[in-house]
């Protein structure tokens, strides 16, 4: 049995991955420190059936405390997600997180991980700004957050530490577990409550939605090619936020006001990937469409938010 470290494995994106490669039998060794950006029941909530399986052990510490040598000592594979997401942050006295857990922690990690076999790295889609359409790898990087400038800096100490690395470009991701402070879960929770829901700028900002279960897919699965390099991992679902919100309401058959505030620092007009570098030399397939994983993440919400049996939603959209 193969031994992997995934780093942010109590996270969104870290949990799926764990799930998946436990799918794959392997033996998956998880790092999280449970950091503040959302609370820790909820981190705890997405390991929940991994904490029942003996092929996986968790590690709480803060990639900058622990000692990596000896975590990692023997393992071939790391998937590194551990970091500060968020494009809107860092603009203040906060970047020093950002600095802290996308830039420190990631070439502390490097530097304990010499001898891997692979080593995947998280980017993100805020390394382009905003990019022509579609999105090729070769573009040049713009990104117009301090987030997104993270990742390129984690991107560049990819490449400068000489191990073989698969450096994934995510491209929003959504589905149950959501970080709580992204669109799509603010949204349902909006919903929900019977607030507003706040659209930032006229809504008219598209994003190349991508769903989580597809980017736990093929992160799994790419760590056991031979292939390295950079690829865009996006979804095919480019839509603008005005009609996720449209079908949001429908799919929840409630009544929902909207309140549009102020484009936020740090959003970009739009993002749009060519995937087909991921398609071709991955075998990449993105098989969730947007509206079917919207209602995942509804059906996700009601059960596991609210401690409901999920309805079945009447409305269907054809494609
Ligand atoms: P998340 O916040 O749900 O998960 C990140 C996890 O990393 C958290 O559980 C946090 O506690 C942990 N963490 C942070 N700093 C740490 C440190 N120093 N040591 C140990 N653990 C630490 O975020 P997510 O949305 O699941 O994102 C996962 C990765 O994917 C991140 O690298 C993010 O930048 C990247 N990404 C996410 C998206 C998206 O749409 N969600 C898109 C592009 C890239
Ligand atoms: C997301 C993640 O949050 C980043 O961590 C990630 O790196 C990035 O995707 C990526 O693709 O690389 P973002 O695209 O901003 O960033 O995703 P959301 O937070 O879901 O926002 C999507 C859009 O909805 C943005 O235009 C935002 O302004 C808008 N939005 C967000 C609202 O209109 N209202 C809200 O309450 C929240």
């Amino acid at each position: 049995m193969e031994t992997v470290v995934v780093t942010g494995a109590a996270g969104f994106i870290g949990s799926h991955v764990v799930d998946r490669l436990l799918s794959m039998d392997m033996l998956v060794v998880g790092i999280d420190a449970f950091t503040d950006n959302y609370p820790t029941e909820r981190k705890e909530a997405n390991l929940k059936e991994a904490l029942q399986n003996p092929n996986f052990m968790l590690v709480r510490g803060d990639l900058n405390d622990l000692d990596l040598k000896a975590t990692l000592k023997g393992i071939p594979y790391v998937i590194h997600l551990a970091a500060q997401p968020g494009v809107r942050g860092g603009w203040e006295a906060d970047y020093e997180i950002y600095r802290r857990n996308n830039i420190l922690a990631t070439q502390k990690l490097l530097a304990a991980a010499k001898g891997v076999k692979k080593f995947v790295f998280a980017s993100s889609s805020s390394v382009y700004g905003n990019a022509p359409y579609p999105t090729k790898e070769e573009t040049p990087l713009n990104p117009l957050s301090p987030y997104g400038r993270t990742k390129v800096e984690g991107e560049k100490l990819c490449a400068a530490s000489g191990l073989p690395v698969l450096v994934f470009r995510y491209f929003t991701v959504f589905g149950p577990r959501q970080r709580p402070d992204m669109a799509i879960s603010r949204f349902i929770k909006s919903i929900y409550d019977g607030e507003p829901i706040d659209i930032y700028g006229d809504g008219e900002q598209k994003r190349d939605f991508t769903y989580v279960g597809d980017v736990a897919a093929v992160t799994a699965k790419s760590l056991l090619t031979e292939e390295t390099g950079t690829f865009n991992i996006a979804g095919k679902n480019i839509v603008v936020i005005n009609r996720v919100v449209e079908d949001l309401v429908k799919i929840a058959e409630m009544q929902a006001d909207l309140r549009y505030l102020p484009t936020q620092r740090g959003d970009v007009d739009h993002t749009g990937a060519d995937i087909s570098k991921a398609i071709t030399q991955l075998k990449y397939n993105p098989e969730v469409r947007l509206f079917d994983g919207l209602k995942k993440q509804v059906a996700w919400y009601q059960r596991e938010i609210l401690g409901r049996e999920p309805t079945q939603p009447k409305y269907w959209k054809p494609y």
